[in-house]
């Protein structure tokens, strides 16, 4: 059933002109897409990060088009109000408009994706306009492109001088004229991301980018402060559950340890009336009674 709410696409292109901003947090799995939902993010983005965040990798250059599947499948399955976009991962699209059509095709139909996100501007026009006369709405992304960070040297800021800045900004406009309904700016100085907001008519949506932007997004571990120790300049951490999840393992080994923890509550009883015992059957198997189910300790199954 599709909730009452829906973020679709117009929705979020109407929120430029109308706001509120649009928040955004990247999601991996049904768990956290079910909790962000919950708290009212508009956009869940599988980005290709979960290859830093969830694979440990130090880009997001290893992602597979199948992982980019298989993590949104689950962050479908836990989403209801929120609005599901996938990232393409690095070589699903630069080899050809054919092919990129063809991997978003999979990612819409194998996962449930509600949109993509490739990266790139000018470059990549052609593949977006492809994508999108398929019916496949298409956010871009400028700026800052994590999956080009061979050529930027690094992950930094874009945009510094001016034939950089214009740059950002003639791939942005060549985005929105292929179809693009919005585009990330990702870290670019905020007079420039203020910039490029007010050259399309489509949101943009910033991640050290300022407050110009006419939404933001951040990577939901960070957000949630599951990197105590590294926090870049862009980054807000909302709670410390990073510190919160240490503590929590460290009390359970302790209990674990002293025997506090499986307390009685915690235990399962035996059943007040306990059915007969199994008779033997001639081939010497044993007749299985019904198993008992999961209950609170003490009561009947
Ligand atoms: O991969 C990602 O998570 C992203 C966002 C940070 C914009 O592209």
């Amino acid at each position: 059933m599709v909730a009452k709410d829906k973020v679709t696409v117009p929705v979020l292109r109407a929120r430029k002109a109308r706001g509120p901003k649009i928040s955004v947090v990247t999601a991996y799995d049904a768990t956290f897409a079910r909790l962000f939902d919950e708290g009212g993010a508009d956009v869940l983005l599988v980005g290709d990060s979960l290859g830093m965040v969830v694979q440990g990798l130090p880009t997001t250059l290893g992602v597979t088009l199948d992982d980019m599947i298989y993590h949104g499948r689950a962050v479908v399955r836990g989403s209801k109000r929120a609005h599901v976009v996938g990232d393409m991962p690095f070589m699903s699209y630069q080899t050809g408009v054919v092919p990129a059509l063809e991997a978003a095709g999979r990612m819409v139909k194998e996962a449930g994706y509600e949109a993509i996100k490739l990266e790139g501007g000018e470059l990549y026009a052609e593949h977006v306009r492809a994508i999108v006369r398929a019916g496949i709405p298409v956010m871009g992304h400028v700026g800052l492109l994590p999956q080009s960070v061979h050529t930027m040297g690094g992950f930094k800021v874009q945009g510094r001088d001016d034939a950089s800045a214009a740059r950002v900004i003639a791939d942005a406009r060549a985005l929105e004229q292929a179809g693009a309904y919005a585009i990330v700016v990702e870290a670019v100085p905020a007079e420039l991301a203020a910039r490029v907001t007010e050259a399309v008519s489509i949101p943009t949506i910033g991640i050290g980018a300022g407050a110009a932007c006419d939404g933001q997004v951040l990577v939901g571990y960070d957000l949630l402060g599951m990197y105590a120790e590294l926090r870049p300049k862009f980054v807000k951490h909302y709670a410390e559950t990073g510190r919160a999840i240490v503590d929590a393992t460290r009390a359970y080994v302790a209990e674990v340890q002293s025997g506090a923890f499986p307390s009685p509550e915690h235990a399962f009883g035996m059943p007040r009336e306990r059915p007969a015992a199994p008779e033997p059957t001639g081939s010497g198997a044993v007749v299985q009674v019904t198993p008992p189910r999961y209950g609170p300790a003490g009561e009947e199954s």
